[in-house]
């Protein structure tokens, strides 16, 4: 089938009708043929519904065909982190392919335009909530949300090896896995369960190529001393404050338990009240009224060139960037979060209110909320419990940039959350030969970023001016660096 795919695209008008008649057939099921709040024409085919693993672990995922030449195409997996969060936050906010404008009056339906750097432009994309228990994922049995690091990557490999099933014709595309945040512990855990299928022969047998990590998650001692260094170089602590931190922890914030330490750290986190944690010269959002009260050249700090506006507070990426990083254990969830310190800048409006449309729903073939439970970017169910039991990921990379698998590591250098410093850090530290040396990378003629190219095709780059979720605040770039990492070219 495959071939016969390959040859209609190269423009067999008839074997064209028959083959999209057989496609449909196929997929008639999953195949989304219009959507609530948008009157236009699809650019390419779009499908969404359920896998169903292990009984009752039932996986939504949102597929979108690329507009540029699907049979030959990679196909990417894309994960939101969290651990909790629902890659629906890409879809909508970041890399999908609409733009959602606010329904007027508040509360309706929002309006769905083309996004001109939908990454589905370059690339046929999957959109996964994962792990059960997230978005619209669910499970009858609800102790299936307990769950972990292994278990997720089992778990989303199980779903791959079904999917591909269902869609054969993109079997023999190249394959990628990418996403941000927690999505930097999901990607290379991941990543490594399908490395073992692959060499234990497993079918389908994945085309698997590499991956990218944006604000990834990655090791505790990396990521827990990445906070000064990037607050102090960003001017958030004075010069004084950093001297004294770096002297009272001796340069070790990670696991350092020496009380003149704590206290010192203390004094340095005192100093980001009140900022956003997930792009530092975006507003944080205390309610409406605080945030239309702020003057004009404020608000528009962080402003893009993405038609619609991004989003002015966010939440749920729970990941808490003070903390002794990622250490193993339970993941303090946003709910908890929340009723301790106050986690900053809550707003889902736009996805929130499409994705628990009884409409819509039924649009991309999602289970109701009296099945599926209502949508949340990053659950709030007492029940999800969430245990980082793989450790560092940096064993993980060596092993996969060994193995001959492509890494495009990115970073968003205004995030504070999970900081380009210790991202920067860590990738440097696998001790790589260098093969392409510190330099900025161009977008529309402008330096969107910086770079660092290692042997073993790793790629370390930074994006100007971008935070947590790089592509919602640098479309245009994000497409950029995006399409020709995937093409093999220089960024
Ligand atoms: C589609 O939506 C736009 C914007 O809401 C509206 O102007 C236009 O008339 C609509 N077109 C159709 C065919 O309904
Ligand atoms: C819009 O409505 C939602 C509830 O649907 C509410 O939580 C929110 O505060 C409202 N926003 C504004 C700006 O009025
Ligand atoms: C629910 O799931 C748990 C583990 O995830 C399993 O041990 C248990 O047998 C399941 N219960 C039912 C009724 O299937
Ligand atoms: C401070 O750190 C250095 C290495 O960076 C180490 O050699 C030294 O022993 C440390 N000093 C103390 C007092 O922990
Ligand atoms: C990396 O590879 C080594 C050698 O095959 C193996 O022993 C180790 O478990 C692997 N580590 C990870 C995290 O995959
Ligand atoms: C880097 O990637 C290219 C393209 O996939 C591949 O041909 C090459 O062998 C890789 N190099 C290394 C050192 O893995």
């Amino acid at each position: 089938m495959g071939m016969v795919i390959d040859r209609c695209f190269h423009g067999l008008l008839f074997c064209m009708f028959l083959s999209f008649a057989f496609i449909e057939a196929i997929h008639e099921d999953t195949i989304v043929s219009s959507l609530p709040g948008f009157n236009g024409t699809f650019p390419s085919n779009q499908y969404a519904g359920y896998v169903t693993i292990d009984g009752d672990k039932n996986l939504f995922y949102y597929f979108v065909e690329s507009e540029r030449n699907p049979s030959e195409d990679p196909v990417v997996l894309w994960l939101n982190g969290g651990p909790g969060c629902s890659s629906f936050d890409g879809f909508v906010y970041e890399h999908g392919p609409f733009n959602f404008e606010p329904g007027q009056p508040n509360g309706s339906l929002p309006i769905l335009h083309l996004n001109p750097y939908s990454w589905s432009t370059v690339s046929n994309i999957i959109y996964l909530d994962s792990p059960v228990g997230v978005g619209l994922s669910y499970s009858q049995n609800e102790s299936n949300y307990n769950i972990g690091d292994y278990q997720t990557a089992e778990d989303t490999h199980s779903f791959l090896l079904q999917w591909f099933e269902e869609y054969s014709e993109f079997f023999s595309n190249p394959f990628y896995l990418s996403g941000e945040s927690y999505a930097g512990v999901y990607v290379p855990t991941l990543a490594s369960q399908v490395v073992a299928g692959i060499q234990a022969g497993v079918v389908p047998n994945l085309n698997f190529k590499g991956y990218m990590v944006g604000n990834g998650v990655t090791d505790p001692m990396y990521d827990g001393n990445a906070l000064v260094p990037f607050v102090h170089g960003m001017g958030l602590i004075s010069d004084d404050i950093y001297q004294n931190v770096v002297a009272a922890c001796n340069g070790s914030y990670y696991n350092n338990n020496d009380p003149n330490c704590d206290a010192s750290y203390q004094t340095v986190m005192n100093c980001f009240n009140g900022l956003n944690i997930y792009d530092i010269l975006e507003p944080c959002y205390h309610g409406s009224d605080s945030v239309t009260s702020l003057p004009v050249s404020f608000k528009q700090l962080g402003a893009t060139e993405r038609p619609l506006p991004v989003r002015k507070r966010m939440f749920g990426r729970a990941w808490p960037y003070w903390a002794p990083a990622v250490e193993d254990g339970p993941v303090t969830l946003w709910p908890q979060l929340d009723s301790q310190s106050g986690v900053p800048c809550v707003s889902d409006e736009v996805a929130t209110i499409w994705l628990n449309n009884p409409a819509v729903r039924e649009a991309i073939h999602a289970q109701p909320v009296s099945v599926a439970g209502p949508w949340e970017i990053c659950t709030t169910n007492s029940n999800f419990n969430y245990n980082h039991d793989a450790g560092s990921m940096i064993p993980y990379h060596v092993n996969l940039t060994n193995e001959g698998y492509r890494a495009l590591i990115f970073s968003g250098d205004h995030d504070m959350c999970v900081p380009f410093t210790g991202s920067e850090a860590w990738t440097r530290s696998l001790g790589y030969a260098i093969t392409d040396p510190w330099r900025s990378w161009l977008s529309v003629g402008q330096v969107a970023g910086y770079l660092q190219g290692y042997a073993h095709n790793l790629t370390f780059i930074t994006v100007k001016g971008a935070g947590h979720t790089v592509a919602e605040y640098k479309p245009q770039q994000a497409l950029a660096f995006f399409s020709r990492w995937l093409e093999g070219t220089s960024i």
